[in-house]
């Protein structure tokens, strides 16, 4: 029984390489805004409004994408703040930093390329950590260690927000076609739904609130969560 409940909890492997990712997202870096849907948006936008950032405040937004939270980032930290990303694709960063530089954020804002695995910053760094649909990329055995480095980075009061595609509840069909086309697609297709909530708290995070949600029928959590209880 405690098997069968194991394999029901089992998420989906992902095998292609971090190199593969940043050739596969500089490919999409260019129309990524308008394959990126409105529903994703929409909870990208939960997951902003969530971590709540306010003036003077040291962010750090991980797979940055084309870098519209970033933008929305740097306005909320005013010019006492200031917003740092890392993403894997040069594309994506040139995408952001071309946004920030429209909005004349540039002064608040320093975009890296590189891998979250291994994050850049010194301990205990940053007021809020934050990321959207990144987090469902990284293969099983990877996802505590990107959360271990943001645990890390973060000051003793610091808070995080996860905003990605889940595997909690019910496993309804769109969840199993999903994964079937990341099976079949693992380059095309290179995310799957993951259980966000047991992963952050497992990396020794202290839930503050989750909001369940669904795209397209497929469901996604936002989870807020604090380094201190
Ligand atoms: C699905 S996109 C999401 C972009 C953005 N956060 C959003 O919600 O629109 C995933 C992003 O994660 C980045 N990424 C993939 N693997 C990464 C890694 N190992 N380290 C850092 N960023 C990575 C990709 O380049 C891409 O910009």
């Amino acid at each position: 029984m405690r098997f069968r409940k194991d394999k029901e909890r089992e998420i989906s492997r992902v095998f292609r390489s971090t190199d593969e990712a940043r050739i596969t997202y500089n490919r999409m870096s260019r129309f990524y805004d308008v394959l990126a849907g409105a529903g994703e948006k929409r909870l990208v936008q939960v997951g902003v409004q969530k971590l709540n950032v306010s003036e003077g405040e040291i962010v750090l937004e991980i797979g940055f994408g084309t870098g519209n939270c970033i933008v929305d980032f740097a306005r909320s930290v005013g010019s006492s703040g200031k917003v740092f990303g890392i993403d894997i694709s040069e594309g994506m960063k040139s995408r952001a930093e071309q946004k920030v530089k429209k909005a004349s954020l540039t002064e608040r804002v320093e975009l890296t390329c590189g891998d979250a695995l291994s994050l850049p910053y010194k301990a205990e760094f940053f007021d809020a950590v934050f990321s959207s649909f990144t987090l469902e990329l990284f293969d099983t055995p990877e996802i505590p260690q990107v959360l271990l480095e943001c645990n890390r980075v973060l000051s003793e009061n610091g808070r995080i927000c996860i905003v990605s595609m889940s595997r909690k509840g019910k496993i309804g069909l769109m969840v199993n076609v999903y994964e079937w086309l990341h099976r079949k697609f693992p380059r095309s297709v290179d995310c799957r739904p993951i259980y966000v909530e047991d992963a952050v708290r497992d990396a020794g995070f202290t839930i503050m609130d989750t909001t369940a949600a669904t795209m397209w029928g497929l469901p996604a959590e936002i989870v807020l969560a604090g380094k201190q209880v």
